[in-house]
């Protein structure tokens, strides 16, 4: 048997939004291999995703469940808007009314630095980093009616995160006994053209897999890995905001995929567990398909 275990493991897991989220799903699959698992949660979505952790609906108890019959348990949650480094870069005054009324409110600092210098002191290191986090304003408009200032916030939301996450994370993911990982959710439109990914998204893919393969080498001399998964299409809320036929995409995805069905949400956790695990202990700098085999096909 070849065991898995990440027992004494901390997990800091970005984008859970809700209990259909892909870091919902590589929460729970991370805490069923034995990690300790802390959410870095954006800070408007922190009462959902508490709600869909403590609620008795009969269909969200189900969603927490693990397969071992346990519940998903975050430790500890944290507010965090990858868009700021530090709190220096928060604007409330150039924000719209509508959020800066709730950022108002918010004393903690939700930077990136602030929360993960509040992780790696608290749980004395982190293990393993997930970067699961994407935006756009204009994700319904195609690349070349994209405004310049929504395709630079997607930008920085979606791939200039990634390296301000691992660039706070290195003093707490240096030399960790057995190494540390970070994984990183990617899509085939960072290399081929689906016109409807739009807002600047597969500029923002393209540019977070040069950044993952980049900060491989960059933070490789720590013993810290850092991969992707290009995941297929799938129905989580960021992906129906794109496109409200998004299920007929999912449909032509999995009739022209080798395998002849979409993928599941758990096969992108499970891919991640391995990427984390001793057995990708050689694997850095890499782009794992996980979609069924659709990004080999010509049509
Ligand atoms: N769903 C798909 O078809 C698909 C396919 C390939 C890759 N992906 C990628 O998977 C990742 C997760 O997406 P998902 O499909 O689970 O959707 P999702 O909406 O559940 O997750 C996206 C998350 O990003 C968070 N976020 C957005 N802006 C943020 C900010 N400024 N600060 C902090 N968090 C912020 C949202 O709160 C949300 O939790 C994304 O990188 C997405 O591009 C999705």
């Amino acid at each position: 048997m070849i065991p898995i275990d990440f027992s004494g493991k901390v997990a800091l897991v970005t984008g859970v939004g809700d209990n259909k989220s892909f870091a919902w799903y590589i929460g729970k699959a991370l805490q069923h291999a034995g990690a300790t698992i802390v959410l870095a949660v954006h800070p408007r979505m922190l009462n959902i995703v508490e709600n869909l952790l403590t609620s008795t609906d009969a269909d969200d108890v189900a969603r927490r469940k693990l397969p071992d019959g346990s519940e998903f348990r975050p430790v500890k949650m944290f507010r965090c808007d990858v868009s700021y480094d530090t709190m220096a870069d928060v604007r409330l005054e150039a924000m719209p009314e509508a959020q800066r009324r709730h950022y108002a409110k918010y004393t903690e600092d939700y930077s990136v630095s602030g929360v993960v210098n509040a992780v790696g002191q608290e749980f004395g290191g982190i293990d393993i980093l997930i970067h699961s986090v994407a935006f756009s304003r204009e994700v319904t408009k195609p690349l070349i009616d994209t405004s310049r200032s929504a395709y630079h916030e997607a930008m920085s939301i979606s791939a200039y995160s990634l390296v301000s996450l691992v660039r706070a994370a290195v003093p707490y993911m240096a030399n960790r006994p057995g190494g540390a990982s970070v994984v990183g959710l990617t899509y085939v439109a960072a290399e081929r053209v689906v016109p409807h990914y739009g807002g600047g998204m597969a500029t923002c893919k393209a540019a977070l897999q040069s950044d993952a393969k980049q900060l491989a080498w960059f933070v490789g001399d720590k013993n810290i890995r850092v991969n992707l998964i290009s995941a297929g299409p799938y129905a989580s809320r960021a992906a129906r905001a794109i496109n409200p036929d998004f299920d007929k995409l999912i449909a032509h995805a999995a009739e022209h995929s080798p395998l002849r069905r979409p993928i599941e949400p758990e096969e992108v956790a499970n891919a991640t567990v391995y990427l984390c695990s001793p057995l990708a202990s050689a694997v850095t700098g890499q782009i794992l398909y996980v979609d069924c085999g659709y990004n080999i096909m010509g049509t």
